[in-house]
């Protein structure tokens, strides 16, 4: 049997996966919008984790560091780094001592500057990178050294 291929069975075609994937895209916007807030565990924001990420943005971390992916590539990823140095167990004592220790003045390695921090600022600023390193990324970035 020979089936004719009409223009009406092409426009059938054309508007039914049309409005299959229109479908699709609002299902999916849904479901993100729905999820984003369980994955940023914002319940945790606290002033002081405010206060970090208002440092952050200040002293512009970001043109030298990425945070979960997003800023400049000269140093490391810095999203994970709190687990990456010790977690609740070392993480905040390695951060506080490199910020302080800033620059190393090692001939060839690139260089960090030293910004002065207060004591306040140093618990601020590692307050957000560890809330930062707590929320739920897919498993992203796939490696440790970020
Ligand atoms: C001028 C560029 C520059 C700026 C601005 C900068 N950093 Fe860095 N940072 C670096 C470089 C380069 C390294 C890696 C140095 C090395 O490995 O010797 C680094 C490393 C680090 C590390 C250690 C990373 C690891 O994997 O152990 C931390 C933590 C850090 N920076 C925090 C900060 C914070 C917080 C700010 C903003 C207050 C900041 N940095 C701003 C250049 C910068």
């Amino acid at each position: 049997m020979k089936i004719k291929f009409t223009i009406s069975m092409a426009k059938k075609i054309y508007y039914g996966s049309l409005g299959t994937f229109i479908l699709l895209f609002f299902a999916l916007s849904f479901h993100t919008m729905i999820n984003l807030p369980k994955r940023d565990h914002r319940e945790n924001l606290t002033p002081q984790v405010a206060k970090g990420k208002r440092i952050w943005e200040e002293y512009n971390c970001i043109g030298c560091h990425t945070l979960l992916g997003k800023g400049a590539y000269y140093a490391p990823e810095l999203g994970n780094v709190y687990k990456r140095r010790g977690g609740d167990s070392g993480g905040k004592e390695f951060i506080r001592a490199w910020l302080k220790a800033m620059p190393i003045k090692i001939k060839g390695r690139r260089q960090m500057p030293q910004f002065n921090f207060t004591e306040k600022e140093l618990n601020a600023l590692v307050a957000f990178l560890r809330w930062t390193s707590e929320i739920n990324t897919a498993n992203w970035p796939p490696n440790i050294e970020g």
